[in-house]
């Protein structure tokens, strides 16, 4: 039997050999979860020994990553903004940029006092960013939607591993609120343009839905949607939190430009680009 100081050694040439980027971290993030363990624990197991079953498991997974399955679909969870959150075929994999939205947009909702206010967050995927919303902020009512019912599905479950208490809903954007106003509106909507989408990493293009990233021509499909027919969902003063592409800066605030709309704003990510987008209703 080897021990988990032999494996890692073998399992990161396996990848690095292939290509993998990030070999040994790869390595350890899949041996700590084929072991139940957290990653820095190998390092106080290192001579434990590991059985069949795991050795098998662990190469299952090898297989999975050289064929350029992303790690986060073979672990099949990940750790966002407070909340322990399931990702399969069905959803995207929740970014680290959006983290980053969800505290910006928590900062802000925590402003006013949220008793009785309802926040929707559209195009929700995996449920990520209203739960970690609804988990930072109690009080508020939240409600998720998307398109996808194998994705609300996801997001179902993810409500009920975190125990907390939203609403999930499946239709094309605003479909599912017919004739109800909302306080606060949130969304990472598809804004990948065709072009970019035949350049991305295949990591991406082979594995995530590509309805979770295509938007048009210019990317800018969903914003033209919400620009047009928001106004009417929104009580008054309400506030909008859209993530947009790194490049999309100036394009959204042509399309988000003049009445109703106000106070728009662009926030960045840790590298500098803009992939934030506030906005109010008068
Ligand atoms: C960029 S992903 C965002 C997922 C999640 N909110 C996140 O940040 O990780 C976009 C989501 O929009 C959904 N979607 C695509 N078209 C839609 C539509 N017309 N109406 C509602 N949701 C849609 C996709 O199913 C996908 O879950």
């Amino acid at each position: 039997m080897k021990t988990i100081a032999e494996i890692l050694p073998l399992a990161t040439s396996y990848l690095a050999e292939r290509k993998i980027d990030r070999a040994r971290r790869s390595a350890e993030e899949l041996l700590a979860f084929v072991l139940g363990v957290k990653r820095l624990d190998l390092y106080l197991q290192y001579d434990r020994p590991l059985i069949e079953t795991e050795m098998e498991k662990m190469r299952a997974c090898l297989v999975r990553r050289i064929k350029g399955e992303p790690i986060e679909y073979i672990m099949g969870e990940i750790d966002f903004y407070g909340c322990r959150i399931e990702v399969g075929r069905d959803v995207l994999i929740p970014r680290q940029e959006t983290e980053i939205f969800v505290d910006l947009a928590v900062k802000g909702i925590r402003q006013q006092p949220l008793e009785g206010r309802v926040l929707w967050d559209l195009c929700s995927g995996s449920g990520c960013i209203g739960l970690g919303i609804k988990r930072a902020c109690p009080e508020l009512r939240v409600v998720l939607s998307d398109l996808s019912p194998r994705a609300m599905a996801v997001a179902e479950k993810n409500k009920i591993k975190n125990h907390l208490d939203v609403e999930c809903r499946v239709g094309d954007l605003l479909q599912p609120f017919l004739n109800e106003k909302a306080d606060f509106v949130i969304c990472n909507p598809p804004y990948v343009s065709t072009k970019e989408y035949e350049e991305i990493d295949s990591s991406v293009r082979d594995f995530e839905p590509s309805m979770a990233l295509l938007a048009g021509k210019r990317g800018a499909d969903f914003y033209e949607k919400l620009s047009r027919e928001l106004p009417s969902f929104l009580n008054p003063q309400a506030r909008v939190f859209l993530e947009i592409g790194h490049a999309q800066g100036l394009l959204v605030q042509e399309i988000f430009n003049g009445p109703p709309w106000r106070h728009l704003r662009l926030e960045k990510d840790w590298a500098g680009h803009d992939r934030f987008f506030f906005l109010e209703i008068e």
